[in-house]
């Protein structure tokens, strides 16, 4: 089991190098943006509560995301590890997990943080784009798809998020930060936490991230 978590702030590129280092380890990513965009899009209970909280740059309660959140990392793809976007994102969530992953005899091997200063992000995040099917993530600056409008991958329209207005990333920031400093806090005293210097091209942040997971792991061996 290789279980590695994707800590930063809003727009510092978890969900762009979340795929990267699922490759490289080969276990699924599973992130909590993108499962609770997918339950906003099927408008279920789940979706209707989350959206409230999602609009306004607000992180949904511990509550409302941890079981379904454990539940998913608790299916059959991901019994040899997986990547993890987006959670855990408070001190609870991550006490959650370390009980959940005990439970199973597992705890969580790294917590690879990616540091980005906040003006850099709000500029990331304005020319962002996603792909309305999966949520692969492009930007029309430093990360264009081959065809204007298009996913390189699947072919569906790329969309803005709704979430990515600078009024509300601003308020994701100003809301977000403080608890992703508990959540760093938390893993510090683990020992599992490393930074990664998130200002650089998207290839050289995947290089440095896998160089950390190496490091983990011969630490580990
Ligand atoms: P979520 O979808 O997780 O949003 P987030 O944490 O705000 O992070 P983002 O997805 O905005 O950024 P990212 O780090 O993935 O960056 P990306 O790779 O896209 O969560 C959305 C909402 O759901 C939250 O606000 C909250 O309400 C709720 N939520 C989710 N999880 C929750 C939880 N556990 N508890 C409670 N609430 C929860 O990159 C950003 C842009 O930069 C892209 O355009 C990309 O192409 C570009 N880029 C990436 N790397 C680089 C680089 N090195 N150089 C230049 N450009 C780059
Ligand atoms: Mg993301």
């Amino acid at each position: 089991m290789k279980l590695v978590i994707l800590l930063g702030a809003p727009g510092a590129g978890k969900g762009t190098q979340a795929p990267v280092l699922s490759d490289h380890l080969g276990v699924p990513f599973l992130g909590s943006g993108d499962l609770l965009r997918a339950a906003v899009a099927a408008r279920t209970p789940l979706g209707t509560a989350a959206d409230r909280y999602m609009s306004r740059g607000q992180l949904v309660p511990d509550a409302t995301i941890v079981d379904i959140f454990l539940e998913r990392l608790a299916a059959d793809d991901a019994r040899n590890g997986a990547v993890l976007d987006g959670f855990p994102r408070t001190r609870g969530q991550a006490e959650a997990l370390d009980r959940a992953l005990a439970e199973r005899g597992k705890r969580v091997d790294l917590a690879l943080y990616i540091d980005v200063p906040v003006d850099d992000l709000v500029a990331r995040m304005a020319s962002r784009r996603i792909c309305a099917a999966k949520g692969h993530v492009y930007n029309i600056a430093s990360n264009p798809p081959r065809m204007t409008g298009i996913c390189d991958i699947d072919g569906s329209p790329l969309v803005q998020r709704t979430d990515d207005l600078e009024e509300t990333v601003r308020a994701r920031m100003s809301q977000q930060i403080p608890p992703l400093e508990d959540v760093m806090e938390h893993y510090r005293a683990t020992g599992a936490l490393r930074t990664v210097d998130g200002r650089r091209s998207i290839d050289e942040v995947s290089a440095a991230l896998i160089a950390a997971l190496e490091v983990g792991a011969a630490e580990a061996s």
